[in-house]
């Protein structure tokens, strides 16, 4: 079949590579439909994530139809259309049994690097380095998709495909931010970063009963697309001291929750994005961290601060003194799919979320490594580059 592969930094390659098979009874084959790149793809391809091969399958993203059924699985059949949770969980592990999907105890089937990374490995995800099990990839004509019957749901017929792709990952993402940062009514909500993750997660925190929600960004589309199609007000930070205009729209108080989608590859201006810059290039430090240390920052005194952007390794600078002695609570988690979709299929039908317009481009497999460029570059307006193998 047909995949985009990473071949080294920056570079992907449309090849030929195995059709995947059943492996064990509990898996199905899916027959991608749909599939999308992730912002959580641009720190692979820029070589933030350890342990990628040449020729491995990126994408972890997707929806489609199934058309192959390991005799164990009870939930799905040849023809059914589903949306499958990027992060891999086995169901029976003590995590997966305390809804902590994303750090399953048995899908990283490689969980010595991120063992002596953090202490302790997390679960697998498709297409995301052999660190993190080694998976092949979404952006494919098939993957197979291991324990199905948790990580595969079956999606209700008034939800369209690329409505339905999202819930596979930005949306649970965003809407897992709001709900463990711990989002309740009438509260305030800073939001950085305004990619598919911050939008969905701007959004969840509408809808957990926020009475204001801030998104912070400086890609004009992407704060008139948070205005649009999400309701929440914006800050440009190009234009805007950050921590100052959050204090004038809450009274001189600060957020309640703070959320950072933006993750590694921030960006900021002045000598503190150039000092992060050339240290992560040294490999001093793995992570640029200015978003968070904005968002520690600016959070109100004993609010709480949840990173849903994704970190690998060391960062530099990090108000620690801010976090203590304000009385924050700082939390971070790679998404708990399988504990939201079925909620989130239900909103969708409902029509109280919009995703569909996150795929500002769809676009062939072939077109991949074009696509990434768009996306890596924001240019032409690009949210997410999306492929239909
Ligand atoms: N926790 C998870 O399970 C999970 C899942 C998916 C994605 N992610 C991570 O979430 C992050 C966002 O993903 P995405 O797909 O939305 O990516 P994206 O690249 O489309 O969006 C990131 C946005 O952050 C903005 N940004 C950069 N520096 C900023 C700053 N200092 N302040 C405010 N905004 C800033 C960029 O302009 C961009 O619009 C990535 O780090 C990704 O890896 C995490
Ligand atoms: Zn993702
Ligand atoms: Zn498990």
């Amino acid at each position: 079949m047909k995949a985009l592969c990473w071949e080294g930094v920056n570079k992907l390659a449309v090849e030929r590579v195995p059709d995947p098979r059943i492996q064990n009874a509990h898996d199905v084959i899916v027959k991608v439909r749909y599939t999308t790149s992730c912002g959580s793809d641009l720190h692979l391809l820029d070589g933030y994530i350890p342990a990628m091969e040449a020729g491995d399958v990126i994408g972890h993203e997707f929806m489609g139809e199934v058309v192959e059924v390991g005799p164990e699985v009870a939930k799905h059949q040849v023809g059914d259309r589903v949306v499958v949770v990027s992060f891999i969980g086995c169901g029976s592990c003590w995590y997966c049994d305390h809804d902590l999907w994303s750090l399953c105890d048995n899908t990283n089937t490689n969980p010595g690097i991120t063992q002596a990374l953090w202490g302790q490995d997390p679960g697998g995800i498709y297409g995301y380095s052999h660190a993190m099990g080694g998976f092949m990839g979404s952006h494919a004509e098939y993957v197979r998709v291991p324990f199905a019957d948790h990580g595969a749901f079956g999606v209700p017929e008034e939800i369209d495909d690329l409505t339905a792709l999202f819930a596979s990952d930005g949306l649970p993402t965003g809407w897992m931010g709001a709900d463990l940062g711990g989002v309740g009514p009438g509260d305030t909500v800073a939001v950085w970063g305004a990619g598919g993750v911050g939008q969905m997660a701007a959004r969840a925190a509408m809808l957990l009963g926020a009475e204001q929600v801030h998104v912070i960004d400086r890609l004009p589309e992407r704060l008139a697309m948070v205005e649009t199609h999400i309701g929440a007000a914006t800050i440009d930070y190009s234009a805007t001291d950050v921590g100052a205009e959050l204090r004038e729209r809450t009274g001189g108080r600060g957020p309640d929750v703070c959320i950072e989608a933006v993750g590694q590859e921030a960006h900021t201006y002045g000598p503190e994005y150039i000092y992060d810059k050339v240290k992560q290039q040294l490999r001093l430090e793995n992570d640029r961290p200015p978003a968070i240390r904005e968002a520690v920052m600016a959070c109100r005194k004993g609010g709480s601060v949840f990173a849903l952007g994704v970190y690998a390794g060391l960062v530099d600078k990090f108000p620690l003194g801010a976090l203590m002695n304000k009385g924050l609570t700082l939390r971070g988690a790679q998404q708990h799919g399988q504990r939201y979709v079925p909620m989130l299929l239900e909103r969708l039908s409902r029509g109280e979320i919009s995703t569909s317009h996150l795929a500002t481009h769809v676009l062939s497999l072939d077109e991949g490594p074009r696509g990434y460029d768009l996306f890596k570059n924001k240019e032409d307006g690009c949210v997410r580059a999306v492929f239909r193998p």
